[in-house]
């Protein structure tokens, strides 16, 4: 292997094809081909990545004002973020969720998936105010729903995640109603299941809408009250809102169960998707309950005596010096983090105009209400294209095959991501959509210019299809 001013390339394609023949997640193996396999006009939206802060301002107001690296910043540190970071972490949680937030509740770890099993593990520990999690207890997400839950609830912990499926047709179409999670918690009891979790993504992922404060306020108050569920939700979004929103976004910290419930109700954040920093794994847990806070402190209580989980995927000294510099930087004698959030959703915006025109214009549909949210992503439609082909062939990707896909769904993303298209899309199968034919595309993976020249190609594409 060599390294590039692009960072790691491997040898050769042989090698590389190698790797990705042995990668799991199917959005971690487009990642890994676009990197180091793809042809240099190949336009990955697959990812949930945010390109867009880095070179507005980023570079210049932060990475490029830092020298590597303090001696300080060489040597251990707290694994789940030494108390200055976590205070101003606290601190940007608490202006983005409209309510104060107490250090002492947050904690961090490397990435967003560690927060979730972290807070599993917790919840698997006496102490919690109900019952202890035990292995094969289910959590209940809706679907479609980001596919790394099930790395951090069953991997480890055991858990079992349960998909409710959201209705993909009618009025109420792919809309989160509380008797659909009712419905679903009783029919796991009848089956003699225990539903002991509910994972809420808010903005959704992939649909990118934000829950209705009403439609939180109804469902907290019935798990809360009539479950003996604990509720986490991922807030990992909750910067990427789109200007005049009209269903602005709600954290649960500040929902009316909030006050009574707050030790079953956990919020996860990181800076892997506002910020655009999804390289660095970092990942915040906000909890009030003692279990969650000893799983990531360590306990000294003689009967479980644990050393903090975090120790395993830390808050490094690397990243509490880089993000610290971020958290402590400024633009034009304002907060670095407050412009740059600011900043965010003007960019943000202007993309998401840019690629729904060049969307509406090529006749590509996807699910979206006016005013709604979108965070990053459109949830494209394209089962009116499914089980159509075209009459020249398409190459496939070398082995990026994921098992249990449906077969259109399939042929429809080699057909769009091979050449002359080379668009990559995520298929909705990953995110246990329940329907074939919805495929993600992330409009902050690239430039705005790139994502809608990539409609304009998939545009051609389809209209080939017959
Ligand atoms: C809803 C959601 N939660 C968590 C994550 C993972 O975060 P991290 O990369 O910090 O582990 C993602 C990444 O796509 C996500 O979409």
């Amino acid at each position: 292997m060599t390294m590039t001013e692009n960072g790691l390339r491997l040898d050769s394609p042989e090698a590389a094809a190698d790797v990705l023949a042995g990668l799991s997640d199917f959005e971690q193996a487009l990642a890994f081909y676009h990197q180091h396999l793809a042809p240099d006009t190949a336009i990955n939206l697959s990812v949930a990545e945010n390109v867009l802060l880095y070179q507005q301002s980023m570079d210049a107001d932060v990475f490029k004002k830092i020298r590597l690296i303090p001696e300080r910043n060489i040597q251990y540190m707290a694994a789940a973020g030494v108390p200055q970071l976590r205070q101003q972490v606290a601190d940007l949680l608490g202006r983005a969720f409209g309510r104060i937030v107490s250090k002492d509740d947050v904690f961090g770890c490397a990435g967003v998936s560690s927060a979730l099993e972290c807070i599993a593990f917790g919840l698997m520990r006496k102490g919690t105010g109900t019952p202890a999690l035990k292995p094969k207890d289910e959590v209940l997400i809706p679907a479609p729903y980001w596919q790394g839950f099930n790395w951090s609830f069953e991997e480890r912990p055991k858990l079992k995640c349960v998909p409710v499926n959201l209705p993909t047709e009618g009025k109420g179409r792919y809309r989160l109603t509380r008797e659909l999670l009712i419905e679903a918690y009783e029919a796991r009891q009848k089956a003699g299941r225990r539903p002991r979790l509910l994972v809420l993504t808010n903005p959704h992922n992939p649909l990118g809408v934000n829950y209705d404060k009403e439609l939180l306020e109804d469902v907290y108050n019935w798990a809360m009250t009539y479950t003996d569920m604990h509720i986490v939700s991922d807030e990992i979004y909750c910067h990427s809102q789109l200007n005049g929103t009209t269903t602005p976004f709600t954290s649960a910290v500040t929902l009316e169960a909030y006050r009574e419930f707050a030790e079953r109700i956990h919020v996860v954040w990181g800076f892997a998707k506002d910020f655009g920093l999804s390289g660095f794994r970092t990942g915040f847990v906000l909890s009030r309950n003692p279990a969650v806070h000893r799983v990531m402190l360590g306990s000294k209580d003689p009967a479980e005596r644990t050393h903090p989980l975090p120790w395993f995927t830390p808050f490094d000294s690397l990243k509490t010096y880089v993000l610290g510099e971020l958290l402590s930087a400024h633009h034009d004698g304002e907060r670095y983090t407050t412009y740059a959030m600011k900043k965010y959703a003007g960019l943000l915006s202007d993309s998401f105009r840019a690629v729904k025109g060049a969307l509406d214009q090529a006749g590509i549909k996807y699910v979206h209400r006016d005013g709604d949210n979108s965070a990053m992503f459109f949830w494209l439609d394209l089962t009116e294209y499914l089980g159509k082909r075209a009459d020249h062939g398409h190459a496939e990707l070398p082995v990026i095959g994921p098992d249990g896909l449906d077969p259109n769904e399939e042929w429809l993303f080699n057909y769009l991501a091979a050449k002359p298209t080379e668009v990559t899309l995520l298929p909705g199968g990953v995110m246990h959509n329940p329907v074939p034919g919805f495929y993600r595309l992330c409009f902050t993976a690239r430039p705005s210019r790139d994502v809608v020249d990539a409609v304009g190609r998939m545009a051609a594409a389809l209209g080939k299809l017959t």
